[in-house]
């Protein structure tokens, strides 16, 4: 049977729809390999959001091709995902070798697709198209590599999104707000939990506009807030997350089922973008930085502990160094326990590439390198402030960069290695974290015994990790 190797660049939904893919070619007897190098197909699943992100899978697919070559071999080669959705055929232009180019709403033709190509049917395909339905298409699931010892996996809700900040190729590449149904959505996510599952990810765009226009509000629940509360109700599910929200979907409803729903953890990834007004009208955000503040204050207020995340831009155009200095001074008053920062990358047909007073590369540069340096002094003292104290954690399984030891995750999802062993996996366990690393904790079980820990009487202070 043919074998097939998946490079995946980009989010979380890229992981997910990746998965789905090998699931979908598995299931049509194809053998997963091991790398590019001794694959008969390999698909790369790419990302848009910034330039350097469509270069790097760019020159990782030209760099397939040069080795194959060398190898004299010839494997079926695709490109999937977001920036195949927006350069379609040009791709196989550029890059004559490829054979394959699949869009967006096309995860689900992959198999038919590679048949069709490694049968001779067809020659080449580049199939962008806009496909009804497609976000329900994203279902079969491949735990762990197919061993079904997952203890963890992303559920897709919706794709797409209607918010267009300016600075986005996401509305372009991932198409206008789609939702799957509540039912199918939980029906998956019960059948994950009969297989193993403890956890699970609610993925999509802009997760917080899930249903909104099938599904009415109900006692001044969001359909976003409905969804969560159903999936909360299965039996044998320990943890449910959620991302990427918006922080304009942080409603009541929502601020108050963290005090409500015990298995939704204490943790939000709220993508601010900048702290400067302008910037985020700008941007078209669609909140100010006092509501940003606001929702921060009401959601430490229900739960003091939240682990907070977010997304800033530096460099979007015209940023005065008086905006930069209200994102340096948002970033300090909230105190993020993780921030990723971005240097402004210019897209194709977006709104602000075409904005006056583009940013020079040196400005941009300097700018993340300030903000960058606080982000991490900060992260790392709220990192530092949880030794000593106790934890609960999810065992995940080993580790994948600390060979020896095991992984789980905090309520708010940090990192934490410890030296368990296969019958840890899946338990919830109690840790006292001994030590702090880059963004990971290191944790010794709480009380004497190991085999104790999941039983132990020492409870979690409520909201400290
Ligand atoms: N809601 C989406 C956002 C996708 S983009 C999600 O997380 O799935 C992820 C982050 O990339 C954004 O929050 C933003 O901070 C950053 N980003 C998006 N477009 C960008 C651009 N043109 N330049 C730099 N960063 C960008
Ligand atoms: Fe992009 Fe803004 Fe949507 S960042 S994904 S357009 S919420």
């Amino acid at each position: 049977m043919p074998t097939v190797f998946i490079k995946t660049f980009g989010c979380q939904m890229n992981e997910r729809d990746s998965e789905a893919v090998a699931a979908q070619l598995v299931a049509k007897g194809y053998v997963l390999a091991p790398s590019e190098l001794v694959a008969d197909v390999v698909l790369v699943n790419t990302c848009s959001v910034r330039d350097l992100a469509e270069q790097k899978a760019l020159a990782k697919m030209a760099n397939i091709v040069g080795v194959a070559r060398k190898n004299g071999r010839a494997p079926l080669l695709g490109f999937m995902g977001c920036m195949a959705q927006s350069r379609g055929r040009q791709l196989v232009e550029t890059l004559p070798d490829v054979d394959l180019v699949l869009g967006t709403q096309k995860f689900h033709r992959a198999a038919g697709y590679i048949d069709d190509l490694l049968a001779g049917r067809r020659d080449q395909v580049v199939d962008t198209d806009e496909e009804p339905g497609s976000q329900s298409a994203i279902r079969e699931h491949l735990l762990a590599g197919n061993s079904g010892k997952a203890v963890t996996a992303f559920v897709s809700i919706m794709q797409g999104c209607n918010q267009h900040c300016t600075f986005c190729i996401v509305p372009s590449t991932r198409g206008a707000e789609r939702s799957r149904t509540l039912d199918d959505i939980v029906s998956e996510c019960r059948e994950l939990v009969g297989r193993g599952v403890r956890e699970v990810t609610l993925l999509g765009q802009i997760v917080t506009s899930f249903g909104k226009r099938e599904i009415p509000v109900k006692d001044g629940k969001s359909a976003f807030v409905q969804l969560v509360e159903a999936v909360h109700a299965i039996d044998g599910l320990e943890r449910v997350r959620f991302t990427a929200p918006h922080p304009k979907g942080y409603g009541d409803d929502l601020v108050e089922a963290y005090g409500r729903l015990p298995k939704l953890v204490e943790c939000a990834h709220l993508p601010v973008q900048s702290g400067s007004d302008r910037m985020l009208k700008l941007m078209h955000r669609g909140y100010s930085r006092e509501r940003y503040l606001g929702i921060i204050e009401k959601l430490r207020r229900v739960q003091p502990g939240m682990g907070l995340t977010t997304d800033i831009i530096v460099g979007f155009p015209g940023e005065t160094e008086a905006d930069f200095e209200d994102t340096l001074s948002l970033a300090r008053e909230v105190g993020f326990d993780q921030a990723f920062v971005f240097k402004y990358s210019q897209r194709k047909d977006t709104p602000a590439a075409a904005m006056p007073d583009q940013l020079p590369e040196e400005l941009i540069e300097e700018r993340h390198a300030r903000l960058f340096e606080m982000i991490n002094r900060i992260a790392a003292a709220k990192y530092e402030a949880l030794v000593g104290r106790t934890v609960e954690i999810l065992v995940e399984g080993p580790s994948r960069k600390n060979a020896g030891r095991f992984q789980g995750r905090t309520r708010s999802n940090k990192l934490v290695l410890f030296s368990g062993s296969e019958r840890h996996r899946g338990r919830l366990m109690d840790l006292r974290i001994e030590r702090t690393g880059s963004f990971t904790l290191y944790g010794d079980p709480a009380v004497v015994g190991m085999d104790d820990a999941t039983e132990s009487a020492v409870t979690t202070e409520p909201g400290l990790a």
